[in-house]
C-alpha cells in the first residue's frame, strides 16, 4: 500500500500523521472482520475513542522538523525510517540525533532520489545515479552551504 493512504500529511505538512480508525475500516469492515489482532480497531470504532498508537520517532520540541520539505527535495521515507514494510513492530531505524541530521545536511547528494521514487521501499539506484544526483542538486534548488546553520533546525 502507498504510504500516503495512511500518512496523508507527509507531502503537505510538518507531520506525516497517523490514520483514523475509519481508514482501517474501509477494508476491515469486510476483510478479517473477526481477527483477534483487529479487536482494538473494532473497539475504537465502537467507542469512538481513537487508538493510542505508541510513537517511536520523535525529536525534542526545540528541534524544528518538517516532512514536506524532505519529500519535495528527494529524500525517501526509507532513507530516514528504514524498511518499515519488513518490520512486524515498527521501530526507529536511526538515532534522529543532531549528528545524524547533520551527516546528511553536510552532504545531501548521495542520499537524493528522483522525487517520484521517494515512497518506494527496496529502491535500487540506476547505473547513472551519480549523474542524476548532480543534476538533482540544481533542479531541486538544494543549498548544502546553508543547511548546517543552527537556525535551520533551531528557530
Ligand atoms: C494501512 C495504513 C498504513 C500504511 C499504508 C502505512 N502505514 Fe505507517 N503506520 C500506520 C500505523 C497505524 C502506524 C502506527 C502503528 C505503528 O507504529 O506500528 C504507522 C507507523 C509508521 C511509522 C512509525 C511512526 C512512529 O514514529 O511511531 C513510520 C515511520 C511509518 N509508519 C512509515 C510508513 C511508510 C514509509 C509507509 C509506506 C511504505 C507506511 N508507513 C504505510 C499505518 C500505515
Ligand atoms: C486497502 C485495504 C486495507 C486497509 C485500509 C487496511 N488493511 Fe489491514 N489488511 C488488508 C489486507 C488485504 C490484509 C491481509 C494481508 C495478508 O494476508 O497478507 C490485511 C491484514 C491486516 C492484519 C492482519 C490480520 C490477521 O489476523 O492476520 C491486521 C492486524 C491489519 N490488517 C490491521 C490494519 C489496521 C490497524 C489498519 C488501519 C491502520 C488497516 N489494517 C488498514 C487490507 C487493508
Ligand atoms: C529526513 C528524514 C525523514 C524522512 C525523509 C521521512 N521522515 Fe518520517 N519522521 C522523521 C522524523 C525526524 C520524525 C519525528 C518528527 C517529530 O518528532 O516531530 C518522523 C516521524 C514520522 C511519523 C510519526 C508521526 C508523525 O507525523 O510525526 C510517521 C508516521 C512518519 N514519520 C512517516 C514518514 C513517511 C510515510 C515518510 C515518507 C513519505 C517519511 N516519514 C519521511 C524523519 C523523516
Ligand atoms: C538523508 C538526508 C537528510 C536527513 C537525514 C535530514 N535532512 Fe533535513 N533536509 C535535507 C535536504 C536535502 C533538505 C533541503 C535543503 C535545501 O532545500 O537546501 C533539508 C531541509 C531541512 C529543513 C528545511 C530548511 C529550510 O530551508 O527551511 C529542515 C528544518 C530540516 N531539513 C531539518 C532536519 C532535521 C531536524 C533532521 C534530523 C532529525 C533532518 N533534517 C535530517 C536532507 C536531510
Ligand atoms: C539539521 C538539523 C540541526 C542543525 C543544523 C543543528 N541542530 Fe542542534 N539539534 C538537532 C537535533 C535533532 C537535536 C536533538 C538531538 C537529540 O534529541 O538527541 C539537537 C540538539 C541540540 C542541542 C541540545 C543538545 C543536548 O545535549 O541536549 C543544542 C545545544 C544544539 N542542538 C545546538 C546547535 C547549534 C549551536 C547548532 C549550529 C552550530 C545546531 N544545533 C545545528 C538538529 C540540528
Amino acid at each position: 500500500m502507498d504510504c500516503r493512504y495512511c500518512h496523508n500529511g507527509v507531502e503537505t505538512s510538518s507531520l506525516a500523521g497517523l490514520p483514523a480508525t475509519e481508514v482501517c475500516m474501509t477494508c476491515h469492515s469486510q476483510l478479517f472482520t473477526n481477527a483477534d489482532m483487529l479487536a482494538p480497531v473494532r473497539a475504537s470504532l465502537a467507542s469512538g475513542k481513537p487508538i493510542e498508537w505508541q510513537r517511536v520517532n520523535t525529536v525534542p520540541d526545540f528541534v524544528f522538523f518538517n516532512h514536506a520539505i524532505h519529500i519535495d527535495k528527494g529524500i525517501a521515507c526509507e532513507t530516514c525510517h528504514g524498511e518499515v514494510d519488513q518490520m512486524p513492530l515498527t521501530m526507529r531505524a536511526h538515532t534522529l540525533s543532531m549528528e545524524w541530521c547533520l551527516g546528511c545536511h553536510r552532504n545531501p547528494g548521495p542520499n537524493l532520489r528522483p522525487p517520484k521514487d521517494v515512497f518506494l521501499m527496496h529502491w535500487r539506484p540506476p547505473a547513472d545515479i551519480d549523474e542524476i544526483r548532480r543534476q538533482l542538486i540544481g533542479m531541486l534548488d538544494i543549498h548544502p552551504e546553508t543547511m548546517t546553520d543552527c537556525y535551520v533546525c533551531h528557530r
